[in-house]
């Protein structure tokens, strides 16, 4: 089958068409708010100026590839989780899709998507995934039709602890890499709260202690600590989880997995555990359209499709509340 798929939680719209063997095509048009602070609105306003666009530059790249619009099979989009307005623009233009072409809809969870796109794109094949985005912060694993969450931030994700941080410290948006180069220039070590809970994790008074840190130490220290101690913390939930639910993958999988100290620190660990590591190429990482149009078709070749009346978004959309009709 080939799917058209379109993503739009956030600050990306990315409309994708895929087949099960590649990407034919992908076009993308990121928003970046002129502060670096939270506008959902603009942020949405700015998906339904460009979705037109986007949709076309995807489908003639893919008429140079020799598929055709006809040739498309289902139409899906990012459902949840997001920001509402983001959602809603991204589901409208979904909508008009389906029905203009007269084929079926699948609505895609944003999260399983990630994981998809990473069981797709390397050689995991039912790995525990740790998902650290700007918004998300969750280690699952697939068990009996479902993707437990086994555990998960409890306020903020990583990515937006650091950009936070990385905000009060005068650093431009998004801070997550500038505090990566930072931290390569110490190894002085601050202690800073570490707050593991059960499985889950907290990373805003971690953040808000950063920042006070500054007052004291030099930002290089900061930077390196408030990594080692916020990966430490991801790392010991993604091992616990590796033997609570008996997998011997990890797929790392969201933007900041974009960070090389991360990857080392769970290399160490899977290899400690005789565990396999995957990282996916950088541009299916970070929010993409090939993973929901991809998750979309797994859907669709599974029946999985939605009636238009049916096709509400959910700002809140759990990944374990799918029930997984594409994995047997
Ligand atoms: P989602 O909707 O899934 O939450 P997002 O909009 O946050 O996605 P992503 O591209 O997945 O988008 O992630 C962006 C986050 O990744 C930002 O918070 C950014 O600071 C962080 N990030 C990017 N590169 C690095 C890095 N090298 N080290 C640490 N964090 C990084
Ligand atoms: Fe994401």
């Amino acid at each position: 089958g080939t799917v058209l798929g379109i993503e739009g939680t956030a600050w990306n719209l990315s409309v994708a068409i895929v087949n099960e063997k590649n990407v034919i095509s992908e076009a993308t048009d990121t928003y970046s708010p002129p502060t670096g602070g939270i506008h959902p609105r603009e942020a949405a306003q700015h998906h339904a100026k460009y979705a037109s666009a986007m949709i076309k530059q995807a489908l003639e790249e893919a008429k140079e590839k020799g598929i055709r619009t006809s040739d498309i099979d289902a139409i899906s989009f990012s459902q949840g989780p997001g920001l509402g307005a983001c959602l809603r623009t991204v589901a409208t233009a979904a909508r008009m899709l389906s029905i203009k072409l007269d084929v079926p809809l699948a609505g895609v969870n944003h999260c399983l998507a990630h994981i998809e796109v990473g069981r797709w794109k390397t050689p995991a094949e039912d790995p525990v995934t740790l998902y650290v985005s700007g918004a998300n912060s969750q280690v699952l694993a697939y068990r009996m039709g479902r993707y437990r969450v086994f555990g998960e931030t409890l306020d903020i994700g990583l990515g937006n602890a650091f950009d936070k941080f990385a905000r009060g410290a005068g650093l431009s948006h998004p801070g997550g890499p500038k505090i990566e180069q930072l931290a390569k220039q110490s190894a002085n070590y601050i202690p800073m709260p570490y707050v593991v809970k059960g499985m889950d994790l907290s990373f805003s008074g971690l953040s808000t202690a950063a920042t006070e840190a500054l007052k004291r130490y030099p930002i290089e220290d900061v930077c390196y600590s408030l990594q080692e101690n916020a990966f430490a913390m991801v790392v010991e939930v993604t091992e616990r989880a590796l033997a609570h639910a008996e997998k011997n993958e990890v797929l790392l999988a969201g933007g900041v997995g974009a960070n090389m100290r991360l990857r080392e620190m769970l290399d160490i660990m899977c290899e400690e555990r005789g565990a396999s590591f995957y990282v996916p190429e950088k541009r299916f990482m970070g929010d993409n359209g090939a993973m929901i149009a991809y998750l979309g078709l797994l859907m669709y070749e599974a029946g999985d499709t939605l009636a238009i009346e049916d096709s509400h978004v959910n700002p809140n959309f759990r990944p374990d509340d799918v029930d997984v009709s594409w994995r047997k």
